[in-house]
């Protein structure tokens, strides 16, 4: 039975006392990690407080972004290594905010894929299509091809180990949400997709997590879903409380 992983990702959000703050409310109320993953991807200025204050817990902190490079001229850009040396454990590759905004490429995640595995990070990596995908009938296409990027050259161990995250951009911020069989059946495709990739067991390892305006009122419903592994979540992950909601869904599945 696959462990579910609930991220919460506060994007561009908060200064650091109001970090602070929420890890001081959630991380002795997360339930324990044999029950569930439990993981805040903050901006990268609160990380190393974040990391000393929820250390012991079951509450883990990840970085939503960095760059594949060790080290060198790169102004403005964080590496693998300062993130490990921080104690971060996960890491948000390819969002589609990163890919729209900042034009990260499908090569540019495989790149950050390996990186993190090569530093011990758990890469959690987010595909997903536009509206106008979707409405010409081209998600599983679109979507496949940027799983398989994103996969490329990567060990069978390796795939086992991956987060996906399933956004759909249509449904981040807009309170739209794939209806949960909708958002299922990508899942699904992703997992045949990994399996056709690597391997029936890889397949069965990965964990998949939905995103795109997940809240305490419709979580139960995702994550009950046969291929739904998890969620990444954006605004309901910005308060403790709905955190703790969304964390406490994830445990009883
Ligand atoms: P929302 O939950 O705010 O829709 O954001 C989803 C997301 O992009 C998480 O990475």
């Amino acid at each position: 039975m696959r462990k579910q992983v609930i991220a919460g990702n506060w994007k561009m959000n908060k200064v650091i006392s109001e970090a602070d703050q929420f890890v001081e409310k959630a991380k002795n109320e997360v339930p324990s990690e044999e029950q569930v993953e439990s993981v805040v991807c903050a901006p990268f200025p609160f990380l190393q407080s974040l990391v000393e204050k929820t250390e012991g817990t079951p509450l883990k902190v990840g970085a939503q972004n960095m760059h594949f490079e060790e080290s060198g001229a790169f102004t403005g850009e964080v590496s693998p290594v300062m993130l490990k040396d921080l104690g971060v454990t996960y890491v948000v590759l390819g969002h589609s905010e990163r890919r729209e905004i900042f034009k990260e490429t499908d090569e540019d995640v495989n790149k950050k894929v390996h990186a993190a595995f090569k530093h011990g990070l758990t890469p959690i990596i987010c595909v997903g299509e536009t509206l106008e995908q979707r409405e010409s009938n081209q998600t599983k296409d679109h979507v496949e091809s940027q799983v398989k990027n994103a996969l490329e050259s990567l060990s069978d161990d390796q795939v086992k180990q991956v987060i996906i995250a399933y956004e759909p951009i249509w449904a981040i911020g807009t309170g739209k949400t794939a209806s949960a069989e909708d958002a299922n059946e990508v899942c699904t495709h992703i997992r045949n997709v990994v399996k056709d990739f690597s391997s029936e067991a890889a397949a069965e390892a990965v964990r998949i997590q939905y995103g795109g305006s997940v809240k305490p009122a419709n979580v139960d419903e995702l994550l009950g879903q046969s291929d739904i592994d998890g969620a990444l979540v954006g605004g309901a992950s910005l308060e403790a409380e709905s955190f703790l909601k969304l964390v406490e869904a994830g445990k009883h599945e």
